[in-house]
């Protein structure tokens, strides 16, 4: 096969047929009535597609094999991991305090391709005889070490396939055949993108709702994991119940430190390394910080307390999730809203739970959190297959109209035990729905943030 099949592996080519129809007689490619790869349309090989690299979390492909959710380095004090591709993080381990890092210089043809850009209609990559573009000179028009990226140097290649036939096909072919990423990898890859939308400032994200044992800790817990394990930047999850919260008990253990230590000791926080004892930090990277485990102290957790909390977070991790506690009025929680960016609001798969859910947004909407309120990313947690007497679909429609977006979590087993969440334990459908809630929380992070929430002058 020349170099030109090889790079444009949707061409005619009878070669290729044959082997093609040799794997089908083998059974391991779809039968004739299947559509061939470049027939499928669900592989488009463009340079804005996202590459279908293995990712944390599930394969969306049911044929595609489990894919692995850790991220690559779990050390808790390693350098965070290269981020695969999609929107890069920003890079910075210390965003509010060190220089915004210069971004590369867009590809030579424009603009870049907008985030998440996929399928036939994505912006072209600018071919390398392209270059040398204005842009990329330097003040006296010669070339300069920005010059060289990888989109002008390195040869197209079109993405792999994660899993099932296709991967199967390209394996046998020794690459020569690359039908593409299925439409569910492409889905996931997309969802991925979204979920890395860089920060240049850190982002604060609330999991509130008026009613308990409806799944906040849970969905901070997973939804915290989720991004850890997705993005390259850190995220930690903090624990705001005013009443012993349960979010110290959904990492590993490795500290006894609550958010009262830590404030405690906030003059003497200068570096990272000063902050990451007090935290706990899980497979997925995301480190918790726990409340206070005795009712009585922590009932003292106050507004002051928590931007003080805050105060010092920011400064370290790019995105801050926090876990409420029951009810909108307790001591915390005027600091909660008021330094939020964005919220998760709870369900449960109920009557009740739904209701309050429902009352939370039109609570806040009566007190002068209108924009949260819509801009808020609504889940039900834990809603079971099969008959129920709740029509969920209804419960769907109500937040979908009342906020920017609504997700449901599957009851899974492994959450309902009520212990460490662990991704890789999960089902392959709840890993995908915190990827949605990811992907629709990242969303947000594209708007920049209301002034009126920072706290820095
Ligand atoms: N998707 C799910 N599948 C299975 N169980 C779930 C799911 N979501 C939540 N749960 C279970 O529901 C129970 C309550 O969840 P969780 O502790 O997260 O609620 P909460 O709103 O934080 O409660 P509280 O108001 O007491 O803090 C837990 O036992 C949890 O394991
Ligand atoms: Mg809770």
């Amino acid at each position: 096969m020349t170099e030109e099949q090889r790079s444009q592996p949707n061409r005619p080519d009878p070669q290729r047929d044959m082997m093609l129809d040799e794997l089908q007689r083998m059974g391991l490619a779809p039968p004739v009535d299947a559509p061939r790869p470049a027939e499928a349309g669900s592989a488009p090989t463009g340079p804005g597609v996202a590459p279908a690299r293995s990712e944390p979390g599930a394969s969306a492909d049911p044929a595609a094999p489990a894919l692995p959710v850790s991220a690559p380095s779990a050390a808790p004090h390693g350098p965070p991991p290269e981020p695969a591709p999609g929107p890069r993080p920003f890079p910075s381990p210390n965003p509010a305090r060190d220089q915004p890092v210069r971004r590369r210089t867009p590809s030579p043809a424009g603009s870049p391709p907008p985030e998440g850009a996929t399928g036939p209609g994505a912006p072209r990559r600018a071919p390398a005889y392209d270059l040398p573009s204005e842009a990329l000179r330097g003040p006296r028009g010669s070339l300069t070490s920005e010059s060289l990226t990888a989109e002008s140097v390195l040869k197209h290649r079109a993405p792999r396939p994660a899993g099932g036939w296709r991967r199967t096909v390209f394996a046998l072919t020794g690459g020569t055949v690359n039908p593409g990423p299925s439409k569910q990898e492409l889905r996931r890859a997309e969802l991925v993108a979204r979920a890395r939308t860089p920060v240049q400032v850190c982002r604060r994200v609330a999991v509130i709702s008026l009613k308990g044992g409806v799944g906040k800790t849970t969905t901070t817990a997973a939804l915290g994991a989720t991004f850890a394990s997705l993005r390259g930047d850190r995220v930690i999850a903090l624990d705001a119940n005013p009443d012993r919260g349960t979010l110290g008990e959904k990492v590993p253990r490795e500290t006894d430190a609550t958010v009262r230590d830590l404030i405690a000791a906030e003059a003497d926080l200068h570096r990272y390394d000063d902050v990451r004892p007090f935290t706990s930090q899980g497979p997925s990277r995301l480190e918790v910080l726990a409340s206070d485990a005795d009712p009585g102290a922590s009932q003292a957790f106050s507004e002051a307390d928590y931007r003080t909390a805050i105060d010092v977070l920011e400064v370290f991790y790019s995105l801050v999730l926090t876990d409420c506690g029951t009810g909108l009025l307790h001591s915390a929680m005027g600091g909660v809203l008021g330094l939020a960016d964005q919220l998760v609001v709870v369900s449960s798969p109920s009557l009740d739970g739904a209701r309050s859910a429902s009352a939370t947004l039109d609570w806040l909407e009566a007190h002068g959190h209108g924009a949260l309120a819509a801009g808020a990313v609504a889940v039900i947690s834990g809603v079971r297959p099969g008959r129920s007497d709740v029509d969920v679909g209804t419960l769907q429609e109500h937040f979908a109209a009342r906020c920017r977006a609504v997700e449901q979590v599957p009851f899974d087993k492994h959450l309902g035990a009520g212990s460490v969440v662990d991704l890789e334990a999960l089902s392959s459908r709840t890993r995908e729905a915190y990827v949605r809630i990811a992907a629709a929380v990242g969303d947000g992070f594209a708007t920049p943030r209301d002034p009126s929430k920072d706290t820095r002058p």
